[in-house]
C-alpha cells in the first residue's frame, strides 16, 4: 500500500527516563521543530509506558517526564501547533499495543537488537514488557495513523517491524487500514557518539557523564566537556572522506553541522586545516550558543508545573479526537462485539 493514500502525520517520542541529552536533541528534539514548522499535524510523546520496561523510582518518572515536556517546549515545540501528550494518559496506545502483540511474531521480536542490547546476558530476567516493547512502539505510530516518523537512526529496526505489523494486519484482515510508515532518518547527526569514546553511542545509560552533553549543564559544564572530549592527534580534513576511520573526529565534525544547520562538506570546508585546539573552542561557542537557551527555559518552564501538566492534559484530549476512533475501527475490522447505546 503506498503512503500517499493517507493524510501526511508525525508521530514521535522520546522516553521520560532521565538524562536528555544532545543525542536527543540533535537526533530528535530538533528535528521535530523541523516538521511542527512544515505545518504538518505533528503529535510528539513522553513515553512513560516504555521508560517503566526497565525499573523507574515513581518519584523520578514524574519530574522526568515534566522535564522532558519542558525539554520539547524549550526546544521550540508549540503545544497549539504540535500535540504534547503523556503516552500513559491515553489508553488507545496500550490497547493497540495487545492488538499488536497478537499479530506480531515471536521470530520477528527475537531478532530486536535493542532488547538483546539492553537485556544484557541476563535475558531471562529482562521484563516481558521489555521484549513486547517494539510492539507497543507500533501502535504508538499506528494508533494516529502516522505516515512519517523521525527518529536516530537506533530507531530503525523498531521502524521496520512497525512496517511489517502494518502490513500483516492490512494483509490478515484484507483492508488497506494502517499505514506503512516511513522512517525519516536525515541530517548529520542521526548517531551522535559519545565523548569519550567514538565508537559508543551517546547515551542516558552511560556511567560517564562526560560522555554526554545534558540538555540541564550549564554553560561551563558544556564547554568543558567539549574541551575534554577525545580526540585523535590529526589536524581536521578538508573533504568528508579524511574522517574515514577517524570516529571521534567525525563525531564532533557532525554536532557542528548538525547544530549549524550545515552540511559535513561545508563544515569542513571551513575547518579543515585546523588543529583540534582551535576547532574545540569554536564547538564549544556553537554549543553553549544553541544549547544554554534551551537550558534556561527548561529551568524556567520546571517553575510552573502545574502549567506542564495542563499542557498534557490538554495534548491527551485532543490526541483522544485522533486515536479513539482508529481504535474503535480496529476492533471493528477484527470483529469485537461493540457497546450499544442504552
Ligand atoms: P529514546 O528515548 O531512546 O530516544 C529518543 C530519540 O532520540 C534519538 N537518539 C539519538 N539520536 C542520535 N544520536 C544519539 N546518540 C541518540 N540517542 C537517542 C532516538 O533515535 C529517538 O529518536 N523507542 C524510542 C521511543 C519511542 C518512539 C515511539 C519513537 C517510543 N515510541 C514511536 C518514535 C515513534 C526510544 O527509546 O527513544
Amino acid at each position: 500500500m503506498s503512503e500517499t493514500s493517507f493524510t501526511p502525520r508525525v508521530f514521535s517520542g522520546i522516553q521520560p527516563s532521565g538524562n536528555l541529552h544532545l543525542g536527543n536533541y540533535l537526533g530528535a528534539l530538533k528535528r521535530f521543530v523541523d516538521w511542527q514548522d512544515r505545518d504538518v499535524e505533528s503529535i510528539f510523546c513522553m513515553v512513560d509506558l516504555h521508560a517503566i520496561t526497565v525499573w523507574q523510582d515513581p518519584v523520578d518518572l514524574k519530574k522526568s517526564t515534566r522535564e522532558l515536556c519542558a525539554g520539547f517546549i524549550a526546544s521550540g515545540l508549540d503545544p497549539e501547533k504540535s500535540i504534547l501528550i503523556n503516552q500513559s494518559q491515553v489508553p488507545e496506545h496500550a490497547q493497540l499495543a495487545w492488538v499488536f502483540n497478537c499479530v506480531a511474531r515471536m521470530g520477528w521480536m527475537q531478532r530486536m537488537t535493542q532488547f538483546k542490547d539492553k537485556a544484557g546476558k541476563n535475558a531471562q530476567n529482562a521484563s516481558l514488557g521489555l521484549f513486547a516493547y517494539p510492539a507497543l512502539m507500533a501502535a504508538d505510530i499506528l494508533t494516529y495513523h502516522a505516515t512519517h516518523v523521525p527518529v536516530g537512526e537506533d530507531q530503525k529496526q523498531h521502524l521496520e517491524l512497525t512496517r511489517d505489523i502494518a502490513t500483516k494486519f492490512n494483509h490478515d484482515y484484507g483492508v488497506e487500514f494502517f499505514p506503512v510508515t516511513e522512517p525519516v532518518i536525515e541530517g548529520a547527526a542521526t548517531r551522535v557518539m559519545s565523548l569519550r569514546d567514538g565508537s559508543k553511542k551517546m547515551s542516558k545509560s552511560d556511567p560517564s557523564d562526560a560522555s554526554r552533553i545534558n540538555l540541564t549543564d550549564d554553560a561551563d559544564t558544556i564547554a568543558k566537556k567539549i574541551r575534554k572530549a577525545k580526540t585523535d592527534p590529526e589536524a581536521l580534513p578538508s573533504e568528508a572522506e579524511g574522517l574515514e576511520g577517524r570516529p571521534e573526529a567525525r563525531n564532533l565534525i557532525n554536532i557542528y553541522a548538525a547544530m549549524n544547520n550545515q552540511s559535513v562538506d561545508e563544515v569542513l570546508a571551513d575547518v579543515g586545516g585546523k588543529q583540534f585546539s582551535e576547532f574545540k573552542p569554536m564547538l564549544a561557542e556553537l554549543a553553549v550558543a544553541k544549547m544554554s537557551p534551551i537550558t534556561t527555559e527548561m529551568a524556567r518552564l520546571m517553575e510552573h508545573q502545574d502549567e506542564i501538566d495542563k499542557i498534557l492534559s490538554r495534548g491527551s484530549e485532543r490526541a483522544r479526537a485522533i486515536t479513539a476512533p482508529i481504535l474503535r475501527k480496529t476492533y471493528e475490522i477484527m470483529g469485537m462485539v461493540p457497546p450499544v447505546e442504552m
